[in-house]
């Protein structure tokens, strides 16, 4: 109901009075009786380098295995299309995390579980996703890895090019990180990968499959 209420109220601002919600026969609960799982937002954030994707993608896989219906929107894959005419100054950072909501909460309607792997840095953006979910249905995810490491892994030499001063924004550089408060599960990026799978996958089944 929660999810109706909000589309209800932040209706068509050009156009408020004539543009209203239609209700279909099948809804989410629908959908995820036919998956047979809950559907929801497993949201990663943390630092360029920090593990997001490697630790989503995996993530990801075993879940497929456990017949989970899955779907992963990458922040760098998503810059070559849905936001592709978005820059890195905060107001773009804020539109792409608005989008990137957007398109998930369809997809947790459409009964996925959707895994987000998105530096997200501004707290508000965060918590602005996770209010217009239904409750339980957004977990953050933080990946708390020291920029040291994230500049000693380096995989796509980003950090080296702000070394050079080739890019600007960067976040933890001269762009802000707002570190969760609270996240629903904190992982410590210094762990080796596999120890931060341990963890992760029972967590998130729980969740799943409650
Ligand atoms: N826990 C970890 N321990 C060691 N290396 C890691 C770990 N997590 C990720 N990596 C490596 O760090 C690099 C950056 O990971 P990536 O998932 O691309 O980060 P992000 O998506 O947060 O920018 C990759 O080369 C990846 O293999
Ligand atoms: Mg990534």
């Amino acid at each position: 109901m929660l999810f109706h209420y909000y589309m209800i109220k932040h209706i068509n601002k050009y156009n408020d009075k004539n543009v209203m919600w239609h209700f279909y026969r099948i809804n989410r609960e629908d959908r995820e009786r036919l998956h047979q799982h809950r559907s929801m937002i497993l949201w990663f954030t943390g630092l360029s380098g920090s593990g997001k994707s490697t630790l989503a993608s995996i993530l990801e896989e075993k879940l497929y295995c456990r017949g989970v219906s899955t779907y992963s929107l990458d922040g760098d894959n998503i810059r070559h299309g849905l936001c592709k005419d978005l820059s890195f100054n905060s107001n773009d950072r804020s539109e792409n995390i608005r989008r990137v909501g957007e398109v998930a909460r369809l997809m947790v309607d459409a009964g996925l579980v959707v895994l987000v792997a998105l530096i997200s840095p501004y707290r508000i953006d965060r918590q602005i996703i996770r209010d217009m979910c239904i409750k339980d249905s957004f977990l953050e995810i933080f990946v708390d890895t020291p920029m040291l490491i994230c500049k000693q892994r380096d995989p796509k030499g980003l950090y080296h090019q702000v070394d050079c001063k080739k890019i600007k924004n960067f976040t933890g550089i001269d762009s802000i990180y707002e570190r969760p408060k609270q996240p629903d599960i904190y992982l410590d990026g210094r762990k080796t990968i596999s120890e931060l799978m341990n963890q992760l996958l029972d967590l998130v089944l729980v969740k799943i499959f409650k």
